[in-house]
């Protein structure tokens, strides 16, 4: 079968491309630890699920380096959005909206969430560095959508 030359060079890029894409995606799950956010829960209006707490937010410490941080988000602020662990420690985020569509990303890590009415966003990650990790809201949620804001301290050890 005659193939033309350009058609030829063009089907050896698109599949060149494919190869590309396909390195590029493993190379960010396995290498890099880049996660899809998944469900973890669904959220009756009025009763808490599972370990999460819908009347308030809180950061408990489960083991030595072992941290759950249940968060409510709403306009326009987290809660809570100060957050202080000592370096290596892992964190599990739960988090929920009480009111509209939220975003959740901590800076500097593959934490990126969307905060969906009725439903628990749950990330976990380690934080080996120490600093201070600023989370936003990245979902346009209203007029004071720049302010909602918190960070993670890492404390040396
Ligand atoms: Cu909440 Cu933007």
């Amino acid at each position: 079968m005659h193939i033309d030359r350009h058609e030829r060079m063009w089907i050896t890029l698109s599949g060149v491309l494919l190869i590309v894409f396909a390195v590029m995606l493993g190379f960010s799950s396995a290498v890099l630890g880049v996660r899809l956010p998944g469900l973890s829960d669904q959220l009756l209006p009025t009763a808490a699920a599972g370990p999460h707490d819908i009347n308030e937010g809180w950061v408990r410490q489960l083991a030595p380096g072992r941290y759950e941080v249940n968060m409510r988000a709403r306009v326009w602020n987290f809660n809570p959005s100060e957050i202080r662990i000592p370096a290596g420690s892992t964190v599990t985020f739960y988090i929920h909206s009480e009111d509209i569509i939220h975003g959740f990303k901590i800076q500097n890590t593959t934490v990126s969430l969307m905060i969906i009415p009725g439903q628990v966003a749950k990330a976990t990650y380690t934080f080996t560095e120490p600093g201070e990790y600023l989370f936003v809201c990245h979902e346009y949620c209203g007029a004071g959508h720049h302010f909602m804001s918190g960070r993670v301290i890492v404390e040396a050890l």
